[in-house]
């Protein structure tokens, strides 16, 4: 007998060692069938089985689930407020700043925050920045710091030239310099199920909290506030809100900002 849907989620969990209850479930379903239907498969039995079985299948499952678009100072009006309105002080009232972007996807967001802090003029060693996400695969692409004309176009034009450079290949890529790729530290992590590291002075969570179950969302403000320092800040992404902010001991700052209570 063929199992349904909601077994399949169940099993699949298991083996993946991912919790896809956590995500919005009609996109699991919908991200589920289509990578079936591309690889011929006709029941959620042969899904798992090949989820079970072949590595390559279980990586591709998990690419077409883990959408990971990004790019550099996305939503650029949100970057100008954090520039402006946020890291000077968090540099003024810190010893060391404590800054961690989950999910990070292909770096740009955290690589935006190292080129951010070094065009301020701060120093290496007065800041620190993590950066996690559960994907494998785009880790490895974040650690490289290559990049085509879409993750750049927010870039202006003098930064673009000042810290990258055009690949040697035949295509117009961008090559991060070392200089702010070292700045970054990246580490595999699953969010839903992991512990968090506390102490950050800004935690930035953009664009995940989207794919997430009311549940799941809660429970992962929840971490994320006490992660933070009292006065320390989340920075969400633009169509992301925390709408009783007090629940969490949040309150809102600026469109996408919220700050812990001191
Ligand atoms: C749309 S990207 C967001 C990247 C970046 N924050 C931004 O706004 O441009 C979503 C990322 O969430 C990651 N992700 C999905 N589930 C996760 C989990 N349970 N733990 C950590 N990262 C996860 C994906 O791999 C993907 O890179």
């Amino acid at each position: 007998m063929s199992i349904g849907f909601e077994e399949f989620v169940d099993q699949a969990s298991i083996i993946l060692d991912l919790n896809l209850w956590g995500y919005k479930i009609k996109r699991v379903q919908r991200r589920t069938e289509s990578v079936m239907r591309r690889y011929g498969i006709r029941t959620y039995e042969e899904c798992l089985e090949l989820l079970k079985n072949d590595a390559d299948f279980r990586l591709s499952y998990l690419d077409h689930f883990t959408i990971n678009t990004s790019e550099f100072f996305r939503n650029p009006k949100n970057f100008d407020y954090l520039r402006d309105n946020i890291i000077d002080n968090l540099f003024r009232e810190n010893e060391k700043v404590k800054i961690w972007s989950a999910p990070c996807s292909n770096g740009s967001e955290p690589y935006s925050i190292a080129i951010l802090l070094t065009e301020k003029g701060y120093k290496e060693s007065d800041y620190q920045i993590l950066a996690s996400d559960i994907d494998v695969n785009i880790l490895e692409s974040a650690r490289k710091g290559v990049y085509n004309n879409t993750a750049v176009q927010n870039i202006p034009y003098e930064l673009l030239n000042k810290y990258f450079e055009i690949s040697d290949d035949n295509y117009k890529r961008y090559r991060l310099k070392e200089e702010i790729k070292r700045k970054v530290t990246f580490e595999q992590k699953d969010l839903i199920t992991e512990p968090f590291e506390k102490d950050w002075n800004l935690i930035i969570c953009r664009n995940f909290f989207i794919y997430l179950t009311t549940d799941i969302k809660e429970s992962l403000t929840h971490k994320f506030s006490e992660s933070l320092v009292p006065g320390g800040y989340l920075f969400l992404g633009n169509t992301e809100f925390i709408f009783h902010p007090e629940k969490y001991n949040l309150e809102k700052v600026y469109s996408s900002f919220y700050r812990k209570k001191q």
